[in-house]
């Protein structure tokens, strides 16, 4: 080899020597791991630019680590790869990032010791690979490092989580992803916990496991600063029925953590809770490292959201005591739009009411009374249902229609279609007794008052068309409290001249007016008329058990 070829070599292999020299180591690590099982490094930072790029060196050697993908150690993009690793790997590795004008180094020392086994003692001179710790009294989990490039597919189905060498079957425990949830932890659960799974790269499975010395501790309180939940904050969100939804947690926390970040709902996993319809769902977590802590976000997705969403938080955990929720509320309407449709509704409502009571109170009522009113006589002491209280006008049309209601149609109707008892001035009194006695005798023993009215603008007097008796006594009556019931026997235009009494009966209870067309065929206890009188009559059964025995005066 001649002088000039052996520069061009140091010329070539200087530059390298003097860089890695002058590169500023910016971590070591220390690994000892378990020969005959995948191992990768990463060797990024998030100081580094996107521009860096890494190259993987085994001390003392120069050349740079293969990056031949099927060679059993080899670089993929800034990983180093051990597939598996083998007892003579053992050694000092660097990583020298080139960083535009700058150069950083991460140093390894990587140790190589025999196969995990649970047969023999020999666990105690072996590393207990990673310490976690769990929380006494909470629910905590822990997490299997199994760091891999995207190259290396594990198989989540077949983690599989052991303590102490026995597989755990507890139902306390809870697989979840590269999880392992404890729930309600207590000081038994400190020991040697390991977890395995299937990993397959570039075709070929292997199967890794990773040793894990579980610490656990009483915590009195939580002191520290991380992890922080920034989002969700307790509050509500408006959610469309129907529609789909996603909704992040962010969580900040110190680099480095072992801390689950997770969304449960009624204290269950959300992916649990959901695994039959899948309809809610946790999203994939993503993390953002910075120099002191990283902001992770982990989202939760409703497909469609349904009525029983509502008011049901949703938790977002982080760690042992970080928790934060929101619950979805249905949107709010346009305020107008509601306070109108409200208002509409309400008016409606009430017209409708106000209309169906109008027109059937009257038939719902005597139904109610022909369907539920005992068929026996009420005890209180009465012997007439009303006592007919009527005028006797000067004319003889209107006398005879006075006549024809108050002699012929009422007695008919009430009498011996309904089996009301009627006590009619003129018909019913005993021959040569008192007027004043009669009325006075009597009228107590109605239990309603009819009051014939006829029409006024013809000169008709009610005061003077009745005796001075009737017209003390119907006072009397009213004060005592006695039901009225006045029957126009045409339409009165005003009531204006009437004793005051009267305006007063008419103002509480109304009036009804006499269709008159009575005359033209034979009145019945069904028509608008008559249905009005017996609604203000005392209850009775219609139609009566029976008539026998009522109805048997004779004109
Ligand atoms: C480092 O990067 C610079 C420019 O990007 C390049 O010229 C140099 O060859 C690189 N060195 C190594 C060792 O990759
Ligand atoms: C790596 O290990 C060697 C020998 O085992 C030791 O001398 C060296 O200090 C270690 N380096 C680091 C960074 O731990
Ligand atoms: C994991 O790999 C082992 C060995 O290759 C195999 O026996 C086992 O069935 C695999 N488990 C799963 C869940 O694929
Ligand atoms: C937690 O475990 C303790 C005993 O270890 C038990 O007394 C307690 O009831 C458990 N709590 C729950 C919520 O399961
Ligand atoms: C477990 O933690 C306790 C205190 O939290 C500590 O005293 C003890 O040394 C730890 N044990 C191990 C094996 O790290
Ligand atoms: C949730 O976070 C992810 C990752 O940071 C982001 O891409 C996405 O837009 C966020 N979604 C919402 C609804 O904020
Ligand atoms: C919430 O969990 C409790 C206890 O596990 C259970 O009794 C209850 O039915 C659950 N509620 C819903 C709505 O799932
Ligand atoms: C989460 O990651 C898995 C694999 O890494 C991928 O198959 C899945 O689609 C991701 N889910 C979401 C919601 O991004
Ligand atoms: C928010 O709700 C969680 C429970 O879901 C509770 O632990 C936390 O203290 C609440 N935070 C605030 C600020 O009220």
């Amino acid at each position: 080899m001649g002088a000039p070829s052996l520069l061009l070599c140091l010329s070539a292999v200087l530059p390298l020597l003097l860089r890695a020299d002058e590169c500023q180591n910016i971590r070591s690590l220390t690994e000892a791991q378990p020969a005959k099982q995948p191992f990768a490094i990463d060797c990024t930072s998030p100081l580094l630019t996107a521009a860096a790029r890494a190259t993987w060196y085994r001390h003392p050697s120069e050349a740079p680590v293969s990056t031949d993908r099927q060679a059993r150690v080899h670089q993929e993009q800034s990983w180093i790869l051990f597939l598996p690793l083998a007892w003579g790997d053992s050694g000092t590795y660097r990583c020298l990032i080139n960083d535009t004008d700058e150069c950083h180094q991460v140093h390894v020392n990587l140790t190589v010791f025999g196969k995990y086994g649970c047969r023999r003692n020999s666990q105690r001179i072996l590393p207990d690979g990673h310490e976690q710790i769990l929380h006494v009294g909470g629910d905590d989990s822990l997490s299997c490092h199994l760091n891999f490039p995207e190259s290396c597919v594990l198989d989540l189905n077949s983690v599989k989580w052991y303590k102490d060498c026995k597989e755990i079957k507890e139902k306390r425990f809870e697989k979840w992803g590269k999880r392992l949830l404890v729930n309600n932890v207590s000081a038994e659960d400190r020991g040697s916990y390991a977890c395995k799974a299937n990993l397959t790269h570039a075709g070929r499975q292997f199967t890794v496991s990773r040793r894990i010395a579980v610490n656990v501790t009483e915590t009195v309180g939580y002191a520290g600063r991380f992890p922080k939940i920034t989002y969700p904050i307790n509050d509500t969100i408006e959610a469309q029925l129907g529609s789909s939804l996603t909704v992040n947690c962010t969580i900040t926390d110190s680099r480095d953590n072992t801390n689950l970040r997770c969304w449960r709902v009624n204290s269950t996993l959300v992916d649990h809770y959901y695994s039959e319809s899948k309809r809610v769902q946790e999203g994939n977590e993503t993390c953002v490292v910075f120099q002191e802590h990283a902001v992770y976000t982990v989202s939760i997705t409703f497909l469609e959201v349904k009525m029983e969403d509502y008011g049901f938080p949703f938790t977002c955990h982080a760690g042992f005591m970080s928790a934060a929720h929101f619950l979805l509320r249905p949107p709010a309407p346009d305020g107008r739009v509601y306070l109108m449709g409200g208002l509409l509704a309400v008016v409606g409502a009430a017209a409708l009411v106000l209309c169906a009571s109008r027109r059937f109170r009257i038939d719902i009522a005597l139904w109610y009374r022909s369907a539920f009113i005992s068929t026996s006589p009420s005890a209180d002491g009465k012997l007439y249902d009303a006592y007919v209280l009527y005028p006797k006008p000067p004319q003889d049309r209107q006398r005879s229609a006075v006549d024809t209601l108050v002699l012929r149609a009422l007695p008919e109707v009430l009498e011996r279609q309904c089996g009301y008892k009627l006590f009619i001035f003129g018909r019913d009194e005993f021959p040569g007794q008192a007027v004043a006695n009669v009325i006075d005798e009597n009228i107590k023993l109605c239990r309603r008052l009819i009051i014939i009215l006829a029409p006024e603008p013809l000169g008709f007097d009610l005061l003077k068309n009745m005796s001075e008796e009737q017209i003390a006594i119907y006072n009397a009556l009213i004060q005592d409290g006695m039901k009225a019931i006045l029957i126009e026997v045409e339409k009165v235009r005003s009531y204006a001249s009437m004793p005051v009494s009267i305006q007063y009966l008419r103002q509480k209870h109304g009036s009804v007016q006499w269709s008159g067309d009575a005359a033209a065929g034979a009145p019945c206890a069904k028509a608008r008329f008559w249905k009005k009188v017996r609604y203000r009559m005392p209850p009775k059964r219609f139609p009566p058990p029976s008539t026998a025995s009522s109805g048997a005066h004779a004109l």
